[in-house]
């Protein structure tokens, strides 16, 4: 940590990480202390913090190089930018920046500063030595700054920060591949107030974009109403109705190396949406509604002449064996993911069987955000070798 006022942020990007299962070491600069006290920083890492090159409690007295010796990567966050130029430049005045020039592993910085100080052509000077120098830059966010200005500089917040971290170390098996992915339940209105929806809570299909991203995909997600953060650096598309969610998913198909649908697409809407709210009337006192069938996005992508790689989901409410591999061959689709749907929405696990022209493959019930990590190796090891084709 260095000296900056995002410090404070980083005890809870340091309570993230101890929860995942790291170990946080943590390490503050003289400037970072006048931020949040190395107390506070001990806590939440349950180990001591170091601050001064002439601390003697490790064994050998040389913190310097002891302390990156056990890390899998140095993450500096604040990254203030004073420390860019010092570590642009290979400067090795303290305890922080003379181990991360003795380091033997990764080093990612998290810039946090005022616009003007982060457009400084000294400052970007710096941030283009330190990515040809193969160190990564995660951020900056732009907005609202403690200063008061808006602009470019806002430090990640802490689970973006902890997303990129996990997705440093994430095995590339979707490297270069483009996905779309949809998400989420849709919502077809009745009239301006009230529409038909389904409980998918859009977990599911977030945690496998997510889990893509990590993988090393450049991902579009296309969301129905769910109330979920987006993963960081999925490129995320709202829509409301199957239709919409059919529009977007055609405008970016051909972009696709491979689909996926994750939505629980409502199966029909209604013919005629009413332009105000419908009233209850002393001739009328229950509405009768006409549907229409939506498009199947599903079908109709892996129906294009020259498709992606398509991926289905299934929600059954029983029968699963006999749904599963019905519904694969009639979207002909490769792989289609079945789950006994009305049991695990909302939920945070899953149990899911892999239905294919091959035969099926039931998976053990495991975390949502784990099982995502696993179907998305599942779906990698099943797409053409573009290597070979290149
Ligand atoms: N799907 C879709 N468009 C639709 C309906 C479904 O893209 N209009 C996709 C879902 O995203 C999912 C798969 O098709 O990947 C299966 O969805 P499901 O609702 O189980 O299929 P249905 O065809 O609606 O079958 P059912 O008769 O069981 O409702």
């Amino acid at each position: 940590m260095t000296g900056g006022i995002a410090c404070y942020k980083i005890a809870e990007l340091t309570r993230l990480l101890t929860k995942a299962g790291a170990t946080v070491q943590v390490v503050m600069t003289e400037a970072a202390t006048q931020f949040i006290t190395p107390v506070t920083m001990q806590a939440l890492s349950g180990r001591p913090v170091y601050t001064s090159q002439w601390d003697g409690r490790v064994p050998n007295n040389m913190a310097h190089i002891d302390l990156s010796r056990e890390a899998d990567a140095i993450v500096i966050a604040p990254a203030s930018t004073d420390f860019l130029a010092k570590l642009a430049h290979g400067f090795a005045d303290d305890l922080l920046s003379t181990l991360c020039v003795a380091r033997d592993c990764p080093l990612l910085v998290v810039p946090a500063m005022n616009r003007q100080m982060w457009q400084n052509p000294a400052t970007q000077r710096n941030v283009a030595q330190l990515r040809a120098d193969g160190i990564e830059t995660l951020g900056p966010d732009s907005g609202p700054q403690a200063c008061g200005e808006i602009g470019d500089g806002r430090m990640l917040e802490p689970e973006a920060i902890y997303e990129a971290i996990v997705s440093f170390f994430a095995p590339k098996v979707l490297a270069g591949r483009r996905l779309l992915i949809t998400a989420g339940p849709t919502f077809e209105p009745l009239d301006p107030v009230r529409g038909i929806t389904n409980r998918s809570s859009g977990k599911m299909g977030f945690a496998l974009a997510r889990a893509a991203q990590q993988a090393g995909a450049e991902v579009h997600l296309v969301a129905g109403p769910v109330a979920l953060a987006t993963p960081w650096g999925v490129y995320r598309e709202d829509v409301q109705t199957a239709q919409q969610m059919y529009d977007a998913v055609m405008r970016e198909v051909p972009d696709a190396d491979v689909f996926i649908g994750v939505a629980a697409v409502a199966d029909w809407r209604v013919d005629h949406v009413a332009a105000h709210k419908i009233k209850k009337t002393a001739e009328q006192r229950m509405p009768t509604f006409t549907f229409v069938e939506n498009p199947d996005i599903l079908a109709s992508v892996a129906a294009l002449p020259d498709p992606p790689y398509c991926v289905g989901f299934a929600a059954e409410s029983g029968d699963l064996e006999v749904h599963g591999e019905e519904k694969r061959a009639r979207k002909k689709v490769p792989l289609l993911i079945g789950n006994l749907g009305p049991l695990t929405f909302g939920r945070d696990d899953n149990e899911v069987v892999l239905f294919e022209a091959a035969g099926r493959t039931p998976l053990p019930r495991a975390a949502k955000a784990a099982l995502a990590q696993t179907l998305v190796a599942e779906i990698a090891r099943r797409l053409p070798d573009t290597s070979i084709i290149s």
